[in-house]
């Protein structure tokens, strides 16, 4: 009896031992949907960035890495309360949060009040690298403006002059057409309608039969995830889509193609991701990837895993020391990203700096077409760091 309660007790101080030497684990606050219209497009994002902490032997600079999951449901109204939870009764080193941008607006605004490490795997709003931008607030993804500015040249090459736009009213719609209308109009062009709905609603009818009525040359959109399904799906059946050319945000045909079916075939989108690239370092990925997840990945598993090499690359430099805080900043600010996108740098308010393609739904692929905007830059309006 008593050899055995000593041998235990030489276990459990052997395992206080290393736990004392081991360097803790750094906490990452997950805030992302997990329910709702974007539920799917939260998940590829921990996907992607789970993938690649796994590619790395479960450890960034030694440390292994501690997960606490927020469901935001893509609910501006609670994303203060998710956020202050994670940091100061989860106590996380760093939040990756997350797709909707009223949501990303509130947590980039405890971030900045805080000083927490923040790092965005998609919200476009453009404030967030606009006037809200930090020195500790990174993103991954893009402006809201980004696609729809290069969806703006491309309507307006394609000799398109009267357009109109339709999409939710809320920060990332509002933003992505008028990223579309400011390329659009300078090219001569004209946004005669802008139609909207709130989010999450996917009553589409109404304003169906208004662009009918309008007969515009085309319609310009932003949805996404399940609301980009049910779009794609409604304007088909409207038989909308033989008369009037849709073009979209490419967020409308990501992750959503084996959803809309034959009814987005053809489709042109503007997105700084295609499923053909050709590219060695997203071939790797995207085997490492379905491998892992028997999925394919989209966009956002992309943003997800770029998200994490962003981190990656602070720590490296800090040695898995994040009190160095301006050695963790200034490495990503000068880091080349290795994205399967293609690589990319970080604008001087933290935002990428990519090439958007144009791509056309090709089968259950968005296939490319070629780049519409090279090393197409956020203006990052009213950002003073
Ligand atoms: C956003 O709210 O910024 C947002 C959401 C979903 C997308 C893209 C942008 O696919």
């Amino acid at each position: 009896m008593k050899s055995i309660h000593l041998s235990l007790l030489a276990a459990a101080m052997a395992a206080t031992l290393t736990t004392a030497q081991a360097a803790p684990k750094i906490k990452v606050g997950l805030m992302l949907p997990y329910s709702g219209t974007y539920a799917a497009l939260g998940n590829a994002i921990e996907n992607g960035f789970r993938l690649y902490i796994a590619e790395h032997g479960d450890k960034l600079s030694g440390r292994e890495i501690e997960y606490i999951k927020v469901d935001d449901e893509s609910d501006p109204s609670k994303a203060t309360d998710n956020v202050n939870k994670l940091i100061k009764r989860d106590n996380v080193d760093v939040l990756v949060g997350t797709v909707h941008s009223g949501v990303a607006m509130a947590m980039a605004k405890v971030a900045k009040d805080t000083g927490t490490l923040l790092i965005v795997p998609n919200a476009g709003a453009d404030v967030v690298t606009g006037a809200m931008c930090a020195p500790n607030i990174f993103r991954s993804s893009f402006t809201n403006w980004q696609p729809g500015y290069a969806m703006g040249e491309v309507v307006a090459k394609k000799g398109y002059k009267k357009v109109v736009t339709i999409t939710w009213k809320y920060a990332a719609g509002d933003e992505s057409v008028n990223g579309f209308k400011e390329a659009f109009e300078k090219s001569g062009g004209k946004v005669v309608k802008e139609l909207s709905l709130p989010f999450p609603n996917v009553e589409f009818q109404a304003l169906l039969t208004e662009i009918a009525a309008t007969k515009p040359d085309a319609v310009y959109t932003f949805f996404a995830g399940g609301g980009a399904v049910k779009f794609v799906k409604d304007y088909a059946a409207a038989g909308l889509k033989k008369s009037i050319p849709l073009f979209g945000a490419g967020f409308l045909t990501d992750g959503t193609l084996e959803a809309q079916g034959a009814d987005a075939a053809g489709l042109l989108t503007t997105l700084h991701y295609a499923d053909n690239l050709g590219l060695a370092r997203d071939n790797a990925f995207r085997l490492s990837y379905a491998k892992s997840y028997k999925l394919q990945p989209d966009v956002y598993a992309v943003q997800g895993y770029d998200a994490a090499q962003m981190l990656g690359i602070g720590l490296a430099a800090a040695k898995g020391d994040l009190s160095k805080r301006a050695v963790f900043i200034a490495a990503i600010e000068k880091a080349k990203i290795d994205s399967p996108r293609g690589a990319f740098t970080l604008s001087k308010s933290h935002n990428p700096v990519q090439d958007i393609y144009l791509r056309e739904v090709t089968g259950k692929e968005n296939k490319l077409v070629g780049v519409a905007s090279k090393a197409l830059a956020d203006p990052g309006r009213g950002c003073h760091m």
